[in-house]
């Protein structure tokens, strides 16, 4: 978000300084909102609505429109007892193969049932975090704690059932998935490795997993280059859902997304949270969704925890200096917003 800001201030400086008409492509409303004059809304290759940003924002027309200007209405209540921890991440320092340590002295919980939001720009070592907790980059320094046992550090050496527990959903679905393998094989796979399911049982199983991410029929022999970017990120999610695990990481598994499948998929993962009493590790850059699915909140930055508590705490008064820049990069639905931000 604070990166975007200087990105959209260059563009709207070069079109008022060379006088340059512009085409804005986005998915993003708010953002087109302080840039636009006009804006034109397509939806499966057709205009819906075309006219001024103002009208666009302030009076659509349109009931897909509406919906898109209305995004982001999601909230959760936040969950009153934040003790007790199903993960613990304590005292984290990471480094890559290059010796730059990228974490330094990194620490968070989340209780269990509920959903911890990590939330910084890009470089601050979210990815990273995850990577660690997964076992993928074994840390330098400190442990992570499930269920009040520490894991073993690196992956390799972890139990099935270590494995199991601990599910991560990549940002991008594209790149998380054998495109040689159909959504059968990519969801039964697990199935197979956990509970040793082969067979009609193991069918069964995927198509019941397929019916609770809300897709019906026909998807099972599809490959991953047939299906939509929200439907593949519906078979990831099945896909970690078929290990059974207790905490789910998410890595952005919606930034790639246009808002409405994106609102979409945020409103599976609350029901899947509740039905099965999930914890969920939800990496976002996305204050918004942070208001919509989070009770406790992690701010980093330059690869240091910034802020950490629950989520009213954090982001309400009194900010130190780095959250406060972030909660003031969101744009807003409104026209102005981005030159009042900036005569600020
Ligand atoms: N494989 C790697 N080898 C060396 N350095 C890396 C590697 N992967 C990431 N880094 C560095 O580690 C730091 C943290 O990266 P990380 O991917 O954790 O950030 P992030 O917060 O997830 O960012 P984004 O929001 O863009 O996904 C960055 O400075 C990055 O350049
Ligand atoms: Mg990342």
């Amino acid at each position: 978000m604070t990166t975007q800001i200087g990105v959209l201030q260059a563009i709207k400086h070069a079109i008022e300084t060379t006088g340059t008409a512009a085409l804005y492509i986005t998915h993003d409303l708010a953002v087109v909102a302080q840039i636009a004059d006009d804006i034109m809304v397509l939806r499966h290759g057709k205009t819906v609505e075309y006219g001024s940003a103002r009208q666009i924002i302030e009076a659509p027309v349109e009931t897909y429109t509406q919906a898109l200007v209305n995004t982001n209405s999601l909230q959760k209540e936040q969950a009153a007892d934040q003790s007790g921890a199903v993960l613990k991440i304590e005292n984290i320092s990471a480094k890559y193969s290059n010796g730059v340590t990228v974490l330094h002295d990194v620490s968070m919980h989340l209780p269990k049932g509920q959903t911890l939001a990590i939330v910084g720009e890009s470089g601050s070592g979210k990815s990273t975090l995850a990577r660690v907790v997964t076992g993928l980059l074994p840390p330098v320094q400190g442990s992570v704690t499930f269920d009040g046992q520490v894991l073993t550090p690196a992956l390799k050496n972890r139990t099935k059932q270590d494995l199991r527990r601990l599910q991560l959903i990549y940002q991008m679905a594209d790149t998380a998935m054998n495109p040689r393998q159909t959504v059968r094989q990519i969801i039964g796979r697990p199935l197979t490795f956990y509970e040793g399911l082969r067979g009609d049982a193991k069918t069964a199983r995927v198509q019941e997993l397929l019916d609770q991410i809300e897709m019906g029929k026909g998807f099972i022999d599809r490959y991953p280059a047939e299906l939509s970017g929200g439907q593949k990120q519906r078979v990831a999610i099945a896909r970690a859902l078929a290990a059974n695990p207790e905490v789910i990481l998410c890595d952005e598994p919606t930034s790639a997304l246009d808002p409405l499948v994106a609102e979409g998929i945020l409103k599976l993962l609350m029901r899947l949270q509740k039905e099965r009493e999930l914890s969920y590790v939800f990496i976002t850059h996305d204050i918004g969704i942070v208001r919509a699915i989070a009770d406790s909140v992690a701010v980093m930055h330059k690869g240091k925890l910034v802020r950490f508590g629950p989520k009213s705490e954090v982001l309400s008064p009194p900010f130190d200096d780095y959250t406060n820049t972030l909660l003031k990069s969101v744009p807003e639905m409104r026209l102005g917003w981005l030159d009042e931000t900036l005569g600020a």
